[in-house]
């Protein structure tokens, strides 16, 4: 595991922008798996700039989100869909047919679930995946459990989850209370991964992850056992590091 602590939350995103175009240059192909969450909002802006200004370049690159909310559609400005619209695709040159997000709205969400597994792996599996965490130390919508969840599943999101994401929506009520998400095994299963953090918020959640006992009721903790996982933190995160 790499600890990189940074001093402040625009140069924690540049360093992971990156990390993550030097892996685009060297495999212009490259599989990303992607998060939401307001921690990888300056990461994207970092790599929109180096695609407009030094012409990184996404026609080759495949992206699969981690999560999606159940019961939104594409075009809620709530959904992660609109989301990764909003704050990245539509800014670079990635093809349409190279983005994958679990469908929310699909009638049947298990099989939406298997169905989303199963590209992943046709594809060949993610070679670099990016994390943020929740204040409860959840991956992905990975919450705090009696197991670690292996696959794509649907998940009922936790108070406390729902309560930090509601700042997003116009009440509490608005918020989603299920997802569709990646499973621990999807995420472990990785050739890489980055974890991003900001903010004393995130600080417990963070020592956690890194020194605490690995335990589903702290999913981020199983990272300690991937071989290439890298953390960066702004300072204020690395609290406790
Ligand atoms: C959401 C997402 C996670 C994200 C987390 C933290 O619940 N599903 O992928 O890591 O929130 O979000 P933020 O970066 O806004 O603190």
């Amino acid at each position: 595991m790499r600890i990189i602590i940074e001093d402040s939350y625009e140069s924690m995103s540049k360093k992971a922008a990156l990390m993550l175009a030097g892996q685009i240059l060297l495999k212009p192909d490259t599989i990303l798996g992607l998060a939401t969450g307001s921690t990888p909002i300056g990461m994207y802006k970092e790599l929109v700039r180096m695609h407009k200004e030094e012409d990184l370049d996404f026609s080759n690159v495949v992206t699969f989100n981690l999560d999606e909310y159940v019961g939104l559609d594409k075009n809620d400005k709530n959904s992660y869909h609109y989301y990764m619209f909003q704050n990245f695709f539509n800014h670079i040159n990635i093809k349409k047919e190279n983005i994958y997000i679990p469908d929310g709205m699909a009638q049947d969400l298990e099989e939406e679930c298997k169905r989303y597994e199963r590209i992943i792996e046709e594809k060949g599996g993610i070679d670099l995946q990016i994390l943020g965490i929740g204040k409860n130390g959840h991956i992905g919508f990975n919450e705090p459990d009696l197991k670690f969840e292996a696959t794509t599943h649907v998940v009922k999101l936790d108070e406390e989850t729902i309560m930090a994401n509601s700042r997003f929506f116009n009440s509490i009520a608005e918020v989603p209370r299920f997802a569709i998400s990646m499973g621990i095994k999807t995420i472990m299963h990785s050739k890489k991964i980055i974890l991003l953090a900001s903010g004393e918020e995130k600080a417990e959640a963070i020592y956690k992850a890194i020194y605490g006992p690995i335990v589903p009721k702290h999913p981020a903790s199983v990272l300690q056992l991937h071989p290439d996982v890298t953390f960066i933190l702004d300072k204020d995160a690395a609290k406790f590091i």
